[in-house]
């Protein structure tokens, strides 16, 4: 794993968003992995400014959401949808044909998680995921566990998870107990990981991702068997390695 430790969020965003754009410099017909949550905004409006000044174009990118809450519709304003139309997709260029985010309504959940699956596997994988880390060390919606959950699926919501997820709800009783998300091989199926994390609250969970055992308690940790992870944190998520 590659570290770099920046003094704060706006150089975490800044670096973070320069791999993204080579990434589609150097293959323009690049297939992101993309997250949601606070860590990413920042990227995202640099990634925005990029294609203002014409340095990036994402007509022939094609992404992939990590995950989406069970139960909410895309035009919900808590929705991952929604949240990635707002702060990305409708800023740049690319195309409504090239987004790809679970759908949480799906009448047949299984056969959604399965067929998101293999629409990343017809792509050939996954070039440049980004990942945030959850203050239990999740990664997507991956939560703690005895074992370690292959491919997209259901997940129920860890305890912390909800809690630190009320903050973009009116109320905790709004906050879904459920979600797709990609599993770790499919995480760990990316040709390259940037795995982000920012403040205090991040710091034990960085901690055991990168010097603790790997274990499905910590999903992060096993990004250690990754040939190609780079971790951007700034210095107070770093204040325990
Ligand atoms: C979001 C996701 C989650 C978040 C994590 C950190 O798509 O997959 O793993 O990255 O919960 O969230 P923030 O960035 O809000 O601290």
């Amino acid at each position: 794993m590659r570290l770099i430790v920046v003094d704060d969020y706006n150089k975490m965003s800044e670096k973070a968003a320069i791999m993204v754009a080579s990434q589609i410099i150097l293959k323009p017909n690049s297939i992101l992995g993309l997250a949601t949550g606070d860590t990413p905004l920042g990227m995202y409006k640099e990634l925005i400014k990029m294609y203002n000044n014409k340095e990036i174009d994402f007509s022939n990118v094609k992404s992939f959401n990590l995950d989406e809450y069970y139960g909410l519709s895309k035009n919900n304003a808590q929705s991952y949808n929604y949240y990635m139309k707002e702060n990305l997709f409708k800023h740049i260029n690319i195309k409504e044909e090239n987004i790809n985010i679970p759908d949480g309504t799906a009448k047949d959940i299984e056969a959604e998680c399965k067929n998101y699956e293999k629409r990343i596997q017809d792509q050939g994988g996954i070039d440049l995921q980004i990942l945030g880390i959850g203050v239990n060390g999740h990664i997507g919606f991956n939560e703690p566990d005895i074992t370690f959950e292959a491919e997209t699926h259901l997940v129920n919501l860890d305890e912390k998870t909800i809690e630190s997820n009320s903050r973009f709800f009116d109320s905790i009783e709004e906050v879904p107990t459920k979600a797709i998300s990609m599993g770790i091989k499919t995480i760990m199926h990316s040709k390259r990981i940037i795995l982000l994390a920012c403040g205090e609250s991040k710091a034990e969970a960085i901690f055991k991702t990168m010097k603790g055992k790997i274990t499905p308690k910590t999903p992060a940790s096993i990004l250690q068997l990754h040939n190609d992870v780079t971790v951007i944190i700034d210095k107070e998520a770093a204040s325990k390695l």
